[in-house]
């Protein structure tokens, strides 16, 4: 038995996702024994950089590349066997051993090819219609959840007896293919390679389905576990754990900028319904935090900037931060600082601390424009809306502060980075009252800067 009691501590996105909370999980994973996902599936996309080398991860945890950190998805995440395997032997390819150290709970919903059929299919529905598309990652992770929500989705457990998963598979491919051929005239839609061999017609078969499903249950099987149980005897025992969050606060479905959201709670308060811990095992919240805002999808953006137009601070941030989705390869918009976006997700989130990320990617700007409220409907505000429709109408209120020239690529010292630099993140904490605990200064592991150490707070 260790002598010291466990310390947990919950990642989460504080905007619109990919803010780099890939990098600093994979970071605070040096002091923690387990790291779990709780939410999302692979919609995610997390960026590792370790010594030059890049890795990309959708589903598993971003723990993955410490040796003998074991890793869990929980209960609260929907899974994509297929993609789940696809990564782990991209993992096994480049030398990682996966398998013995990843635990999935039996809860998991199951995503199946008809979840992906059924989010494209509506996503062209809307675009039919001539309303804004969602900008979904199309990997079927609404339709999975809402499966999950009305008590019909095949979770991991049912892989273990065939014929069950048989009955219910007949039963959910009658209701989701009457959708999409009634519904959604299916039948005229083009699904792409990767959906082709399932789908006939606009139909989804159960053939291919169900046996990709049983070949997969096999390798599944050995990584089957009851999470909650686990990290619950690794907490007893005193171990460290990280909750790794996918998304980000404003695509929380509840929270978010309704209905462009994804379709699971990626708040902090979800790290213990979407694992099996009670949370009062949650002790510290860190709020991965863009130096700057991104998007990508449909949905408003009240800070948005023209980032496609050469010369301007928006193109700056664009290019500079390689703005591009890993798990899509879509442009991820960009804009100037919300500090009243922010207050909200501290709000929703009881943060802890913040972790400023890309710091790096605003060298050279003249000037730097922090959003500190907003205009709405004739009154001044200064806590982002709730809702798509609220927040669209808002005009943002700028304060204005100098940038700097100097490059903080890789500064690892807070007293190394430019007065400037120092001034900005200091007023990013006090506008939103949260202290920043943490700075990162580049994609690179070692390029992070500790100023609170959320092990210790
Ligand atoms: P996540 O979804 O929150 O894990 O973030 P992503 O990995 O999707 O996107 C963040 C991107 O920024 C990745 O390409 C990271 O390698 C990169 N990144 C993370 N932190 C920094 C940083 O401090 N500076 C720079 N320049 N890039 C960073
Ligand atoms: P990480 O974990 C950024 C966005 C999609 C779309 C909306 C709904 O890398 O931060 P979905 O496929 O989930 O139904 O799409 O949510 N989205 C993300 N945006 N980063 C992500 O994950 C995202 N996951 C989903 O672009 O606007
Ligand atoms: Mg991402």
């Amino acid at each position: 038995m260790k002598a010291t009691k466990g310390r947990n501590v919950v990642v989460v996105g504080t905007q619109w996702g990919d803010e780099g909370k890939g990098k600093l999980v994979d970071w605070l994973t040096e002091r923690a024994q387990g790291v779990v996902r709780f939410q999302g599936g692979h919609n995610a996309g997390h960026t590792l950089v370790i010594n030059g080398v890049k890795t990309a991860l959708h589903l598993i945890p971003s723990g993955i590349m410490r040796a003998g950190v074991k890793c869990f998805i929980g209960n609260g995440v929907v899974l994509s066997a297929a993609k789940l395997f696809e990564e782990i032997q991209g993992l096994e390819k480049a030398g990682v051993e996966v398998r013995s150290r990843l635990r999935v709970s039996e809860a998991c919903p199951l995503i199946l090819p008809f979840h992906a059929a059924l989010d494209l299919a509506r996503e062209a529905a809307r675009e039919n219609s001539g309303v804004e598309k969602i900008g979904t990652t199309g990997r079927g992770i609404g339709p999975a959840y809402e499966d999950k929500i009305a008590r019909r989705a095949l979770r991991v457990q049912d892989l273990k007896d065939p014929q069950r998963f048989a009955t219910k598979l007949r039963e959910l491919l009658a209701l989701h293919n009457h959708v999409l051929k009634t519904f959604l005239g299916s039948d005229k839609l083009a699904f792409g390679a990767a959906l082709d061999p399932y789908i006939k017609n606009g139909e989804v078969q159960f053939d291919p389905v169900y046996e990709e499903a049983m070949r997969h249950a096999e390798l599944l099987k050995p990584m089957m576990a009851d999470v909650s149980k686990e990290l619950n005897e690794l907490h007893a025992a005193g171990d460290n754990l990280l909750f790794e969050g996918a998304q980000g606060t404003l695509l929380d479905v509840d929270h978010g900028t309704y209905p462009y959201v994804t379709s699971s709670n990626c708040v902090a308060g979800n790290a213990a319904a979407g694992s099996g811990v009670g949370p009062g095992m949650l002790h510290y919240v860190l709020g991965i935090t863009k130096a700057y805002c991104t998007r990508v999808g449909g949905g408003p953006f009240p800070t948005e900037l023209d980032w496609e137009k050469e010369g301007t601070p928006g193109y700056h941030m664009s290019t500079v931060g390689a703005e591009k989705g890993v798990t899509t390869g879509r442009s991820r918009r960009c804009g100037w600082f919300d500090a009243a976006l922010l207050k909200r997700s501290a709000q929703v989130n009881g943060l802890s601390g913040l972790c400023i990320t890309k710091l790096d990617v605003l060298d050279g700007l003249q000037e730097l424009k922090l959003c500190i409220g907003y205009e709405l409907d004739g009154e001044t505000i200064d806590l982002l809306p709730m809702g798509a429709d609220e927040i669209a109408r808002c005009t943002p209120i700028y304060e204005s502060m100098p940038g700097w020239t100097d490059s903080t690529v890789g500064v690892v010292d807070y007293a190394k980075l430019p007065q400037a630099a120092r001034n900005y993140l200091e007023r990013i904490a006090e506008v939103t009252g949260v202290p920043v605990a943490i700075i990162s200064t580049s994609p690179d592991r070692d390029h992070t800067i500790l100023m609170q150490d959320p092990y210790q707070a």
